[in-house]
């Protein structure tokens, strides 16, 4: 049976893979700079990660959600110990693009509403709701293209007035830092006046965290930053450390009913020894505060680059634009200095997503084989 051909690949096959480096089947070493794609929270095959998992499987690594599981309620307090969001509820699920599916769901459920409004150039992920949410309507099938769905311009907050006014809008979804579109970001002001105008309007903000959050900003979430507070926080990626695992916080405004959500894996017993394991490495390592150090590190140097046109984004959730296109820079990055990036909607923008354990000198890499590069 050949694979259903859904994603160019770039032809390296890593077979190993320790903190920022991974290995090919040659031995072959590479830098990783895009975390396989913002997943790779505390370093590849942490130790403290692969003994929890190990002994995990090897106890108990599923059961469904029909028995008593301690473990997520373990991970529901590292979780709130963390990030600091007391008073939330967890719902565990699998993937980013479910835990918004949920966050929507649960919205609707909550006000009776069925409309969203999203961004332009927001990416929510490939289901249904998630999908219609999400500005690219590449991916939009017809029988998504149902849902309805208003997508504004990020910063119009007349136009989410305007809209949230009608009374039908069950949610607004946000990513406080846009991932895939390209690290675009508004203003307070803007992120503010939403979260005021939700509460006018009786209409849920959904904070899209999946990519943004679990630290990689250099706080624990990227609306953080901002004095908002979300009816339904989504998350995943930097969550497992590449184990499947997806979640939503869920203000206590919103009540819980028997059946009301539902999953048959979400929050197994493996999945929520890896979370916990990521909250442990994430506060004995100081890993947010290194996202701080190493991002501001990162910007001086990259400052020192006159093809840099623009820095963005926050914390290691980092991109650095071009006035061209970044592809062949990127495959030049590959396979010449034998470093990963990370591309985005945005052609000329360079994405840097690496694990949050990364080291100056590791930055210096990058920067050696982009001067080596650029000056040619
Ligand atoms: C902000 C954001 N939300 C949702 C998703 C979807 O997550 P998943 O691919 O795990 O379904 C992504 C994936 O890139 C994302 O960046």
């Amino acid at each position: 049976m050949s694979l259903f051909n859904v994603y160019p690949l770039f032809d390296i096959t890593p077979v190993k893979a320790v903190d920022v480096f991974v290995y090919d089947e040659n031995n072959t070493k590479y830098l990783d700079l895009y975390g396989g794609h913002a997943v790779i929270s505390i370093g590849h095959s942490h130790p403290k990660y692969v003994a929890a998992i190990s002994d995990q499987v090897a106890k108990l690594g599923f059961y469904s959600n029909s028995i008593q599981n301690p473990l997520q309620v373990q991970l529901a307090d590292k979780l709130e110990q963390l990030s600091g969001c007391t008073d939330y509820e967890l719902f565990l699920c699998n993937s980013g693009a479910e835990a918004n599916e949920n966050a929507l769901k649960l919205a609707s459920f909550h006000n009776g509403k069925k409309k969203v409004v999203a961004f332009k150039n927001g990416f929510h992920g490939r289901t249904s709701a998630a999908v219609a949410a999400t500005d690219n309507t590449k991916i939009i099938a017809p029988i998504n293209a149902q849902q309805e769905v208003e997508i504004l311009e990020l910063g119009d907050l007349e136009a989410v007035e305007k809209a949230l006014a009608k009374n039908d809008v069950c949610a607004v979804i946000i990513e406080c830092i846009q991932g895939v579109g390209g690290l675009d970001e508004s203003t307070a002001a803007f992120y503010e006046g939403v979260d005021v105008l939700c509460k006018k309007y009786n209409t849920c903000f959904i904070a899209d965290e999946v990519q943004s959050g679990f630290g990689r900003t250099g706080d624990f979430f990227a609306f953080q930053k901002y004095n908002v507070t979300p009816d339904i926080i989504s998350i995943a990626k930097g969550m497992g450390n590449g184990f499947p695992i997806g979640g939503i916080l869920i203000h206590p405004n919103i009540k819980a009913s028997f059946g009301l959500l539902g999953t048959t894996f979400g929050g197994n017993h493996l999945a929520c020894v890896a979370s916990s394991t990521v909250l442990e490495v994430i506060e004995e390592e100081h890993l947010m505060q290194n996202a701080k150090d190493i991002s501001a590190y990162f910007i001086e140097k990259a400052k020192g680059i006159s093809a840099v046109k623009n820095i963005k984004g926050r914390g290691l959730m980092l991109g650095l634009e071009f006035d061209f296109p970044i592809s062949e820079l990127r495959k030049k990055l590959i396979f010449e200095h034998k470093i990963f990036t990370g591309s985005a909607k945005n052609p000329n923008l360079l994405r840097i997503l690496p694990p949050l354990t990364i080291k100056k000198e590791h930055v210096d890499l990058l920067f050696e084989a982009l001067k080596s590069e650029l000056q040619g």
